[in-house]
């Protein structure tokens, strides 16, 4: 017998079916509510909303496990490679080796970006966040290829899909060499997804460049890491922004824009920050006192979830993947690594941080990681970008095929003036 859900308003029974997940908590299935009982629900932060149906990523927030289309995220992160990842992702399945020929050489034919493009980046001022500038450029792309932005046509989406895949890192490259006044470097195809980013951002004209295999690597690693992450906020919205009918790029660089913030990708970034601001081991007690006063808004940067209640497991592989790429540069002893693992090591058993579940995030390690290998932090939101990439489009598509799909268009408790009338200027005081 299928399970329902019963409500009670104003002594009269409602009742509303219990729909089961493959795994994971039933969920309340309350859209006829407001046909039947003419009340919304009300849930700030949708900390208890299951806005979509989704087959693409799964997270078991107490037992700290995450899952891409089933498969374990950490296996993923050491066996598979990024681009592998986002097509499993995009396809639900991974692909046999004529696909994943087909496929990765598909990609390769899509790195280079309009020419035209460059003068967009020109408009730019020198200096700009690499984010500003992406945020505008993704967006932009609906311009450059009018060909592929019908979302209606199967083929066109799976084009401008792979599009993204394939430009996201060459536009991420061109804003940090935009920002740093360095001429732009083209993609190079004989060089994998990951080994090419590196040199479209670390080469230049003038020096013959060797990627460096560690490096590479570990980047690969993180990018899978990143690749999706359920219903997060940016992918909330590039849901919420293509429920519309926008084109795929536009809808997409909504995503951007979400991610940017210092609560979601833009936290590994403020986590270096903050561990480069304290600096010293022995001034950590005061960081923590601070992070846990409610009159200071500090907050440990790279700590906390809304669903994981338990250690994050994309920070698990990321601290391994720190230490190894510090070995590789010679900074086993860094201060700022130090600084993380003793600041870690406190909040693990202070009892705030245990009561409230509290744990390191995938960002806490991350921005030593990436400015071990050379990026400045403000690229580092830019590397998660290039990588949810594969999340977003992913989730863009399901949104399409799903039937039950409708515009989206919460609603809201209104604490505003009661209707009133209006005096004209000219009447008033
Ligand atoms: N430092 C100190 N206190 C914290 C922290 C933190 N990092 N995170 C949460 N808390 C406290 C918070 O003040 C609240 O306390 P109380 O119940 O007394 O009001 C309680 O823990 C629950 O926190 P919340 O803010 O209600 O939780 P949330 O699910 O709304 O927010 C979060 C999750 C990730 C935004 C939050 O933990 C946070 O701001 N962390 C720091 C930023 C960060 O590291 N973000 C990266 C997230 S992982 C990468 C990604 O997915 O983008």
């Amino acid at each position: 017998m299928s399970k329902k859900a019963k409500l009670i308003i104003d002594n009269k029974d409602y009742e509303f079916p219990i729909l089961g997940g493959s795994v994971g908590p039933d969920v309340v299935d309350i859209s006829k509510l407001y046909s039947s009982t003419g009340n919304f629900t009300f849930d700030p932060g949708f900390t208890s909303t299951a806005s979509c149906e989704s087959s693409i990523t799964y997270i078991d927030g107490e037992k700290g496990e995450c899952f891409y289309r089933g498969y374990p995220m950490d296996e993923l992160a050491n066996k598979s490679s990024f681009l592998e990842v986002a097509y499993l992702l995009w396809n639900g399945e991974l692909p046999t080796k004529e696909e994943w020929f087909e496929y990765s050489e598909a990609i390769k034919t899509h790195t280079m970006v309009h020419e035209q493009m460059k003068k967009f980046f020109d408009g730019f001022r020198r200096g700009s966040h690499p984010m500003a500038i992406l945020t505008s450029v993704v967006a932009a792309l609906s311009a450059f290829y009018p060909d592929s932005i019908d979302v209606n046509d199967l083929q066109q989406r799976q084009i401008s899909a792979r599009r993204m895949i394939a430009k996201v890192p060459t536009l991420a490259a061109m804003a940090y060499k935009y920002s740093i006044g360095q001429p732009f470097i083209y993609p190079d195809n004989s060089l994998d997804y990951t080994e090419n980013f590196l040199q479209m951002v670390f080469a230049v004209p003038a020096e013959k460049y060797k990627v460096n295999k560690v490096f590479a690597k570990a980047l690969d690693k993180i990018f899978i890491l990143h690749a999706d992450h359920e219903q997060n906020a940016s992918t909330s919205t590039v849901r919420l922004a293509a429920s519309s009918g926008v084109n795929p790029f536009a809808s997409i660089s909504t995503g951007f824009t979400s991610l940017w913030g210092p609560l979601h990708g833009g936290a590994n970034e403020a986590a270096l920050n903050m561990l480069l601001e304290i600096g010293d081991v022995k001034k950590i007690p005061e960081y923590i006192k601070r992070a846990k006063d409610k009159d200071d808004p500090f907050k440990l940067m790279g700590f906390g979830h809304r669903v994981y209640k338990n250690y994050d497991p994309r920070a698990k592989v990321m601290q391994k993947t720190c230490h190894e790429v510090l070995e590789e540069v010679g900074k086993k002893d860094d201060k700022i690594l130090q600084v993380a693992i003793e600041l870690e090591k406190i909040a693990l058993q202070d009892e705030y941080f245990v009561e409230k579940k509290l744990y390191p995030n995938i960002d806490f390690y991350s921005g030593i990681t990436l400015n071990a290998m050379g990026f400045p932090s403000t690229m580092f939101t830019a590397l998660f970008a290039v990588a949810r990439t594969a999340g977003w489009i992913a989730h863009w598509k399901e949104m399409y095929l799903d039937t039950k799909n409708r515009i989206g268009r919460p609603r809201q408790l209104y604490m505003g003036e009661k209707p009133r009338p209006f005096t004209e200027l000219k009447d008033r005081n």
